[in-house]
């Protein structure tokens, strides 16, 4: 393993943001320089007072992204709920890497303009930036991978089906139309803007399998509240949208190729009562074909359910900062592992 210390800076410590801070902290290779919190009353607190922490870290919070630039990390977790393209730009152009998990895959569902500002920043600062987190992110390379044994390949499919209530974000449920009447004008364009990041995913691993789609396609049902709900962070009313069921079809002659499906339900009361698989299905139709199940046990004391989405981005770092300057996708870069967190190495 290399020997320095990756300088490391935690852009927001909301509900990924904490497990990442975790991670950084825990991993031998990183070290936790400076945090940026958005929200004022966390300005000048410190980091692990922020991740709800038992001990502090020494790391007090910052808007001032000048202070930031000024701690010249190598790289920063950027995790925000909503992403600030010039900030990003700011970071790149200053020579520092990002990591990200705000919804950034190619970053074409940015706009093909902000993704073109974010390369050039990104070549001229000499750095990259990586988007990732759970689905999309790791999911997608699952469903690549899969598809190593195969001689003929006519769909590869990703469908993540859980119980999502544990993920204590309301904003983002919120924005996806969850909580709001399934009658409620503009619903599926507010739900396809709100995952519009899954386009990308699709079209990232379109081009892993060399394969030139006509269209992607997204569809969604959504499933209601047969109950008021009170999930703690959120309340949902009856009658209410409480969950869904999507997918985005990678289209080559008229054929789904690629498929990534999202079953998602908040609450213990939906109508249709869909069952979930608790976990990701990947299904790989051809010579041969291939259905695995990847489920996240997570231990019963664990609370910080940010952990999954947060370690792709972690375990990247340095594979990232090693990569060539510009946008950098999941298949340009070598296997990402848990090195530095295997017990005993
Ligand atoms: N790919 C994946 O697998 C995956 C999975 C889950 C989430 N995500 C993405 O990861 C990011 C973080 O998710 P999360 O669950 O941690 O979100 P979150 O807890 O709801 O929010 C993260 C932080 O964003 C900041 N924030 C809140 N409102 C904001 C706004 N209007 N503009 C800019 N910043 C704002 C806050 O920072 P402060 O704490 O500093 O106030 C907040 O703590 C999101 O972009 C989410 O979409 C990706």
């Amino acid at each position: 393993m290399a020997s320095k210390k990756l300088r490391i800076v935690q852009w927001t410590t909301g509900l990924v943001g904490r497990s990442a801070v975790r991670a950084v902290l825990d991993h031998p290779e990183l070290e936790l320089v400076g945090c940026y919190a958005w929200s004022p009353d966390k300005v000048g607190r410190d980091v692990g007072e922020l991740c709800g922490f038992d001990e502090k870290i020494g790391v007090p919070a910052t808007n001032d992204i000048e202070a930031i630039l000024a701690l010249r990390p190598d790289c920063v977790l950027y995790m925000p709920l909503q992403w600030v393209v010039d900030d990003m730009v700011r970071l790149l152009e200053a020579g520092i890497n990002v990591v990200s998990t705000a919804n950034f895959i190619t970053g074409k569902s940015y706009g093909e303009q902000d993704m073109r500002r974010l390369d050039e920043a990104a070549r001229r600062g000499g750095v990259s930036l990586y988007g990732t987190g759970i689905n999309p992110g790791l999911a997608n390379v699952l469903g690549l991978v899969a598809t190593a044994v195969c001689r003929r390949v006519d769909r590869v499919s990703v469908l993540e089906s859980v119980d999502a209530t544990a993920y204590a974000s309301a904003q983002t449920w919120l924005d996806i139309g969850f909580a709001s009447p399934p009658d409620t004008p503009g619903l599926y364009e507010r739900a396809k803007t709100r995952m519009l990041v899954f386009l990308d995913a699709v079209e990232m691993m379109a081009a892993a399998l060399a394969v030139e789609l006509d269209e992607v396609r997204f569809d969604v049902d959504f499933g209601v509240a047969k109950k008021d709900l009170d999930l703690g962070y959120m309340k949902i009313a009856k009658g209410t949208i409480c969950g869904l069921k999507s997918v985005w079809s990678g289209i080559v002659a008229g054929k789904s190729v690629i498929e990534l499906g999202l079953l998602w339900r908040l609450g213990d009361a939906m109508d249709p009562d869909w069952p979930t698989e608790e976990g990701y299905v990947i299904e790989v139709d051809g010579v041969p074909s291939v259905r695995a199940r990847y489920a996240i046990q997570y231990p019963a004391n664990l609370t910080d359910f940010g952990v999954a989405t947060a370690n792709p981005a972690v375990n990247a770092i340095r594979a990232v900062v090693a990569a060539p300057p510009g946008l950098v996708t999941a298949d340009r870069l070598p296997l990402v592992t848990a090195a530095g967190f295997v017990a005993g190495g």
